[in-house]
């Protein structure tokens, strides 16, 4: 059976044994209008040997599908919900083009290059430098390419100097996302995990210092915390790892983990220094799905210059015709999302962008706002890195975050509520992510509904203690290391 807790789908029991089909109804499609179209029940876990009309299994689909949380409220994930017809018409006439097929498609390898290009440029690649990059399938993939190129490169190096080069080390924040850790024991690097504190919920520097050594192949710095949506101090820390190079021997590369905050901080803040400016940064990854403003299924990779990325992880494939550099983890993959990322960028250009971003970022203060004007609630974050709020219950309440997630279920609206990650985990916190499809009218809907079931909790819960056990006891959720679910 598919838990929430296990997205890699398992065998249904259902399929383990013969039942008779009257006492298994469960294992059977038989819908209301089968008189249509259906003559006999469609099993649902073993491919049936004759067809079904396209309209009967595109319906029977959708009936299911109709169970599905409703894209437009779900303020739990940073990923676009929402674009424009013309971007939808345009993914909808490319959807049969591989990606990868690039002798076939080089008018679409030509756009995949013009976006690399673009990003570089938005990210402040040193135009003296030869910058390269490539599409991905989320910012997950471009962190494990990015991640294997540092391996690579800190293993060469140290070959190079006769030194042991088996046991590599990454230093970064207890908050990173879950594909750090995939990462890690993926590519068996070790993760060093710089520990947060009750009030600070992204990495320190100094603590992060105390963990680096001549086996760390980089230090991550997050722009954008899944957590919170804080950002990490990304110039302290380089300016911090440049000091220690000039000391002694260590000169440590940094990735950015830009997978929101790198469509955003461009725009909102673009004093802030976390990209190529800082000679420290090697690489950076974002994600053209979240505030790139794409369909789920793109992310990309940029590196400051082509030699940081080693040439033995760069495959050359013939068969498809010429030869064809190919660095990625899949090989197959969709052309459409590339197609869209490279729609956006013409379509808004920077002041689009600007404007979207300014715009999400007004929203998110208000909700910030309305929300610390409540005694029931303290902001941990108000808005203004990424445009998202996180708040938690605010002292000793009768209810948690969990139970006010729960019952904004009922109306519709998806908000989750987690607790940090390790070493800040007695604190459980809401999350609103806003992005397109929450206009300011929806968010003033949104502030009511949440007066409405604070009131509700506040008269039909008993007094109970908000301390850890009782957060944990509360939490629907069993957390993991980083105490990371239905947070992406
Ligand atoms: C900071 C950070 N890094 C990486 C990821 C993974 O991104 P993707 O879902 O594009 O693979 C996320 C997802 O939320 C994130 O917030």
């Amino acid at each position: 059976m598919l838990t929430n807790n296990h997205r890699i789908s398992k065998r249904n029991s259902a399929t383990k044994t013969t039942v008779s089909e009257s006492d298994n109804s469960e294992e059977y499609l038989t819908p209301a209008y089968s008189a249509r179209g259906l003559s006999e029940p469609v099993s649902k876990y073993s491919m049936s040997e004759t067809p079904l009309e396209a309209d009967v299994a595109a319906q029977i689909i959708k009936d299911e599908l109709n169970l599905d949380g409703n894209p437009a409220l779900n303020l739990a994930s940073f990923v676009t919900t929402w674009m424009d017809k013309e971007a939808e018409e345009l993914m909808l006439l490319t959807l049969n083009k591989n990606f990868v097929d690039a002798e076939e498609y080089p008018q679409t390898v030509e756009i995949h290059d013009r976006c690399v290009n673009i990003l570089a440029s938005l990210f402040n690649a040193p135009h003296e430098k030869n910058y390269t990059g490539c599409a991905t399938v989320g910012s997950s993939e471009a962190i494990h390419l990015a991640g294997l190129a540092l391996k690579w490169n800190w293993k060469k190096k140290r070959d190079k100097e006769n030194l042991p080069s088996s046991n590599p080390n990454i230093v970064m924040g207890q908050n990173v996302q879950v594909c750090w850790e995939k990462f890690a024991r993926y590519f068996e690097v070790e993760p060093r995990y710089v520990p947060l504190s009750n009030d600070r919920f992204v990495i320190g520097v100094d603590e992060a210092l105390k963990k680096v050594d001549e086996n760390t192949i980089g230090v991550v710095g997050i722009l954008g915390s899944t957590y919170t949506g804080e950002y990490e101090p990304i110039e302290e820390l380089a300016l911090a790892l440049d000091e220690l190079a000039l000391k002694g021997k260590l000169d440590i590369p940094m990735h950015i983990d830009a997978a929101s905050g790198g469509f955003v901080a461009p725009f909102l803040q673009p004093e802030f220094k976390w990209d190529f400016r800082l000679e420290r940064v090697v690489s950076i990854n974002t994600s053209g799905h979240k505030y790139g403003l794409v369909y789920p299924g793109i992310g990309w990779v940029v590196w400051r210059d082509a030699d940081c990325l080693p040439e033995e992880l760069i495959f050359h494939v013939n068969y498809l015709g010429g030869d064809h550099p190919t660095f990625q983890l899949n090989f197959s993959r969709g052309a459409s999302q590339v197609i869209a990322q490279y729609y956006n960028f013409l379509r808004l250009g920077k002041s689009g962008y600007r404007s979207i971003m300014t715009s999400l970022q007004k929203t998110a203060v208000w909700i910030a706002d309305q929300i610390s004007g409540l005694s029931e609630f303290e902001v941990v974050h108000s808005g203004k890195d990424l445009p998202v709020v996180c708040f938690k219950v605010k002292g000793d309440q009768s209810f948690t975050v969990f139970e006010i997630s729960d019952m904004l279920k009922q109306r519709g609206w998806i908000v989750p509520a987690y607790t940090m990650a390790p070493d800040a985990e007695d604190i459980a916190v809401l999350r609103i992510v806003v992005k397109e499809g929450l206009s300011l009218d929806l968010a003033h809907i949104l502030i009511n509904d949440i007066k409405f079931v604070l009131e509700h909790l506040k008269t039909t819960t008993q007094k109970d203690t908000t301390d850890v056990k009782s957060i944990k006891e509360h939490s629907p959720v069993k957390t993991n290391r980083t105490g990371h679910r239905g947070v992406c």
